[in-house]
């Protein structure tokens, strides 16, 4: 007898991201990172509970005092199906959403097995290098950047000057920039969202072919689910920023000598992933308001399956008023 197809929890987790993304949209351009990131937030409860699992919050909003939803250790779900650790962010790119910049998304990753996720602890950043399927395997993060970019030039077949490197526009990543025009590759900087980033050297018709440099730790823990998904390939290190950190991370038992790997941060065969494009770009476009139709674009993804769906939704708010007041009757 052929087993029954196991559920594909994606499927339920894109409404979350859906609910975040129009939540932050509302935001866009005005400036208020805080109020997207809030709205984001509060869409994405409105889902969560409703999810059939027993979720742990790995990366969350932060610490439970910072935080009153979605902080790290909430528990979530209606408690009795499958056994995950839980990834968030709202919005990857509240900076871009309250300016109305192109590349933010709301994101989410489920990972199945309690200790299935790292947990970064206090250390808020990590060194990256994440490359798509054809090139992962050929990358050390401890390597020169020279060298990194000419295994992805070979696995792709493509010289190294037809490379283009993702790396985020901070001052602490001028020694990545210096190397990779040193090494002929082009770049381009990305103002914040580096999740969308790691994404971007992974798809069908990629846009970009290395993610290179330091950003967030949480995003790294996020970027490595869809990776397991898609097929790529994320090494990351701790990277403390002063001496207080590294007290930390010695207190906290970190190793800020071991290079972490993309099944060392997603440790399940059974990973689901979904995004929502909030302000657009070159990955997932941006939520759409017409009325009282709202248009959202997302990712669905699952690594045990290899699945990847895009999915286009229209959502009809007078319906889902008309639902909501009924329900509160
Ligand atoms: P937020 O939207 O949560 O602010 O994160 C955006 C982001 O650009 C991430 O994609 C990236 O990993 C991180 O911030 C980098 O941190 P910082 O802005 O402090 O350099």
């Amino acid at each position: 007898m052929t087993k029954p197809a196991e559920r594909n929890l994606g499927l339920d987790l894109v409404r979350v991201t859906e609910t975040a993304a129009m939540g932050a949209a509302k935001w866009l351009g005005r400036g208020d990172k805080e109020a997207a990131d809030q709205a984001a937030v509060d869409g994405m409860r409105l889902h969560l509970s409703t999810l059939d699992i027993d979720g742990l919050v790995i990366i969350g909003e932060g610490e439970k005092d910072h935080a009153p939803m979605l902080f790290n250790g909430e528990r979530l779900g209606s408690g009795t199906g499958i056994v995950v650790d839980v990834a968030v962010d709202p919005v990857d790119g509240t900076t871009l959403t309250a300016s109305g910049i192109p590349g933010a998304i709301a994101v989410i990753a489920l990972s199945e097995g309690r200790g299935s996720m790292y947990a970064p602890g206090s250390l808020v950043y990590m060194d990256k290098i994440a490359v798509g399927p054809e090139a992962a395997g050929s990358v050390d993060l401890e390597a020169p950047v020279e060298h990194n970019l000419a295994q992805v030039a070979k696995a792709k077949d493509k010289d190294v000057s037809d490379l283009r490197v993702l790396i985020l526009d901070r001052p602490r990543n001028q020694s990545y920039v210096d190397a990779v025009r040193a090494a002929g590759g082009r770049i381009s900087l990305l103002r914040d969202g580096d999740v969308a980033g790691a994404i971007a050297t992974a798809q069908e018709d990629a846009v970009a072919d290395v993610l290179l440099g330091i950003g967030g730790s949480p995003e790294a823990v996020l970027a490595a689910a869809a990776l397991r998904c898609m097929g790529g390939e994320i090494q990351c290190r701790l990277w403390p920023r002063n001496d207080e950190e590294r007290s930390a991370a010695s207190a906290e038992g970190l190793d800020l000598d071991e290079v972490i790997s993309t099944n060392d941060l997603v440790n399940s065969e059974n990973v689901f992933f979904a995004a929502t494009g909030v302000t657009g770009g070159e990955y997932l476009r941006a939520v759409q308001f017409r009325g009282d139709q709202v248009v959202t674009h997302s990712v669905i993804m699952r690594s045990k399956t290899g699945s990847i769906r895009d999915m286009t939704a229209y959502h009809d708010l007078a319906r889902l008023r008309a639902i909501s007041a009924q329900t509160l009757d």
